[in-house]
């Protein structure tokens, strides 16, 4: 074994020690976590798609200059995603769960679904999900199956244009999840902030806003065990980093969690 890898090894245990000794957890994810799943993550992509600046199929401006190149980028993504799987890091966190049960929240900023699919629960999903479109004239939302439309879809109710029920950049976050994601990232003991680069608020806060914890409670901050590839803007507030794929840490993590006590 390298340096390296005894050194993650040795981090592994410390936080699978830090999360024995936790009441509450709070995980938030970000792309890196489907990256093994085979979903691109946003910014290894340079955040183009196509030629074209990830902010331009992603947002209302973007949408209004030319709803058909932002569709187009959606059925790409469908496409590709009603293809791919839920990854060991996914299924290690929906085990982490069955652990805490009521005292656990997985706040994601992917709009992939794949948590839900390995089974993960409370699942707050902060960016929406690409599962479903809302109406642009009556805000009916709807679910689909992840076949590309093949033109422009349209609400069978008022015949406005459906757009992707997702949070692109320059909206707001869906306040009764966001205020959901935010008390659990003040209550938690613990925060994993797993596979984001941390650069898109407000979900990047939520890791200040864990590392401060509750005041009014007089709690402490949380614990904050960030995995990625390498760090990031969030690794200020790291305790502990866990920097390897998060589709093998995570599993590790857990399994040593879940070992008896000796
Ligand atoms: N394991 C762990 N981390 C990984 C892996 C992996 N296998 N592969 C990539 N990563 C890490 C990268 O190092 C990077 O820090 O995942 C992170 C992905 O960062 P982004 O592409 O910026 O994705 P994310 O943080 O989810 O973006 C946030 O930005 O474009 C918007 O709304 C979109 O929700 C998205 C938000």
């Amino acid at each position: 074994m390298n340096p390296s890898e005894n050194d993650l090894d040795q981090a592994i245990t410390t936080a699978a020690a830090e999360l024995k000794k936790a009441n509450r957890v709070a995980i938030l994810t970000g792309a890196g976590v489907s990256a093994e799943s085979g979903v691109p993550t946003f910014r290894a992509s340079d955040g183009l798609w196509e030629g074209h600046h990830i902010e331009d199929v992603a947002s209302p401006d973007g949408f209004r200059r030319d709803p058909k190149l932002v569709w187009d980028f959606y059925n790409a993504r469908r496409a590709n995603l009603a293809k791919v799987k839920p990854n060991p890091g996914h299924f290690a966190l929906a085990k982490l769960e069955e652990r805490f049960g009521d005292h656990f929240a997985l706040i994601t900023q992917n709009v992939d679904g794949l948590h839900q699919l390995a089974g993960s629960i409370n699942v707050l999903e902060i960016h929406g999900s690409i599962h479903r479109t809302r109406c642009t004239g009556c805000r009916r939302i709807q679910h689909h199956e992840l076949e590309p439309f093949a033109e422009l879809p349209e609400c069978e109710k008022c015949g406005a244009m459906l757009r992707p029920d997702i949070v692109w950049f320059h909206e707001a976050l869906p306040q009764g999840i966001w205020q959901e994601a935010t008390a659990a990232a003040a209550l938690c003991d613990v925060m994993l902030v797993v596979g984001t680069s941390a650069v898109v608020h407000p979900a990047a806060s939520l890791v200040p806003i864990a590392r401060r914890g509750h005041i009014a409670d007089d709690k402490e901050g949380s614990t904050i065990i960030e995995i990625n590839l390498a760090k990031t803007e969030a690794s200020e507030f790291a305790d502990i980093g866990l920097y390897g794929k998060s589709g093998e840490v995570l599993p590790r993590l857990v399994e040593i969690l879940n070992e008896p006590d000796a």
